[in-house]
């Protein structure tokens, strides 16, 4: 059975994208950014999406929000209602607004985490459904508390899981479902608990060894049958394959400079969370 969700992403093209600042480890500020060869990469990314079958719609980017391109991390769609992310650093509070308003105007109903300092939740770049449940990250950007404000406005059970690992700060890097048995999985960024946890919820999981995590394959995003990676070592590769999977990689070098890559740059639109039935 392929994935029931995944077929319809917004995004938000990279004209002010940039490394100018420092949240995560994998940023470093001196590096430059290649500006046009974002702008290429994103645009292939775009066309790979729909190739495989996805629709693509588009959030206008803003001056002065140059990690707004990672869209995942905007909110968390349930259907018709949208949850809008509360992030961690204040570079990225100013997305909000943007976002928020993009839902709106296309009527969806806007539910609030609330105004709770302790609840940091960045959006779908930390919270993947996975059969039923979702599968919600916390330690160094979303809070512990999160995964309970999650569940008070989905009626999907919410399993946290602890990303002990700080290369690996949101779930989105270490989860990727693939689709109701499968997903691939990164249990060296969890706790051992919240390993256990994930290993019984996913029947049949392809194990990440850490030199795979580290290309990001993990933060990819399935399309019926197609996974769209942006990188795909060769031992994942022939493991996809023969679970009947086929492999696109998009080259999205410039935004792994962020920290961030395919799954990152997608917010998936058609997720229902609230009528799921645990798998
Ligand atoms: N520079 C961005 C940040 O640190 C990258 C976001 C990556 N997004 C994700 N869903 N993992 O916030």
């Amino acid at each position: 059975m392929t994935i029931d969700w995944g077929r319809r992403y917004l995004m938000c093209a990279p004209e002010h994208y940039d490394v100018s600042y420092s949240i995560n480890p994998w940023m470093d500020t001196t590096v430059r950014v290649d500006r046009d060869r974002a702008l290429a990469q994103w645009d292939a990314l775009v066309a790979t999406l729909e190739e495989a079958g996805a629709a693509v719609e588009f959030l206008e980017p803003r001056a002065g929000l140059p990690d707004m391109v990672f869209t995942a991390n905007a909110g968390l769609v349930d259907g018709r209602a949208f949850l809008p992310a509360r992030m961690r650093h204040p570079e990225r509070h100013g997305e909000r607004t943007w976002a928020e308003a993009w839902f709106r105007g296309r009527d969806y109903e806007i539910r609030d985490l609330g105004d709770d300092p302790g609840i940091v939740q960045e959006g779908s770049g930390d919270a993947l459904p996975f059969a039923g449940t979702l599968v919600a990250g916390y330690r160094s950007r979303s809070s512990a508390a999160a995964a309970e404000a999650l569940g008070r406005l989905v009626s999907a059970p919410v399993l946290p899981v602890d990303l002990q690992d700080p290369r690996y700060y949101h779930i989105d890097l270490t989860f990727c479902p693939l689709d109701e048995r499968r997903a691939m999985v990164v249990p060296a960024a969890w706790t051992a608990e919240d390993a256990a946890r994930i290993a019984e919820l996913v029947p049949e999981a392809l194990v990440l060894e850490p030199h795979e995590a580290a290309t990001f394959c993990a933060n990819a995003v399935v399309v019926g049958s197609t996974v769209v990676m942006p990188a795909c070592p060769p031992r994942v590769g022939r493991a996809l394959e023969a679970w009947g999977f086929d492999v696109a990689v998009a080259d999205v070098g410039e935004f792994v400079k962020a920290g961030g890559a395919v799954r990152c740059l997608t917010l998936a639109l058609d997720v229902t969370l609230s009528v799921m039935v645990g798998g």
